[in-house]
């Protein structure tokens, strides 16, 4: 059974999900396409970036910076004139790291047709002080199902990075032991 944080851990006190939900909303241009026309991945991606910042940002109540950003998956492609939305949530907590979960909708500027998902990706963001190390965070509190759902896959996810992380660390220094010598 996994554990669910309680409203308190260590001395400081836990912030619910809700507290540092954020969406940041944003019209597309000609200015955002690539070469086919379409919107550039690149672009949806500091979308992203921004989005989950502010959720760290706001979760941990100061500096977090970026440590990693994986499973970024682009479902549909983005036009030009959609008004996309891009939603992000504190899922998972550690001792200094956040993992923020991000929903990319898009719907038509001037249409009132509902939104489509087009995009999704999890990050994790450190909390940093001033010199740039590694700082406490409160834990987050999941609310409702769909919260300790996500908090739970969270974990599994962190589990699966730090064992692959491990394991090619573990490769290379037996790759290093073995006389190979590389960039
Ligand atoms: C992220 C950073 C602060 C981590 O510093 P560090 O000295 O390696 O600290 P640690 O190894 O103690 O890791 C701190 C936390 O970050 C997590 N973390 C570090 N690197 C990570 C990575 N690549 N992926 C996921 N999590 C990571 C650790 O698991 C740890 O989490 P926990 O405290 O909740 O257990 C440091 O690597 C850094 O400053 N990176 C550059 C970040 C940046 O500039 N981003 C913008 C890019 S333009």
């Amino acid at each position: 059974m996994t554990h669910i944080p309680g409203a308190t851990a260590g001395d400081l006190q836990g912030k619910p999900t809700s507290a540092s939900r954020t969406t940041l909303s944003h019209i597309m241009t000609a200015n955002d396409t690539n070469l086919l026309g379409t919107v550039h991945g690149g672009v949806i991606m500091k979308l992203v970036d921004d989005a989950a910042g502010a959720v760290a940002g706001r979760h941990s109540g100061g500096a977090a910076v970026t440590a990693s950003m994986d499973e970024m998956a682009f479902l549909a492609p983005v036009r030009v004139g959609d008004l996309v939305h891009v939603k992000a949530q504190c899922n998972w907590t550690g001792r200094s790291s956040m993992e923020i979960g991000v929903r990319v909708l898009a719907e038509r500027w001037n249409e009132s047709t509902p939104a489509t998902q087009v995009g999704s990706a999890y990050l994790v963001f450190t909390a940093v002080d001033a010199e740039g190390k590694p700082r406490t965070v409160p834990p987050v509190v999941p609310e409702t199902d769909q919260d300790k759902r996500r908090y739970q896959e969270a974990q599994i996810r962190r589990t699966h990075r730090l064992a692959r992380r491990r394991a090619i660390m573990a490769l290379r220094e037996e790759r290093a032991a073995q006389g190979f010598d590389e960039e």
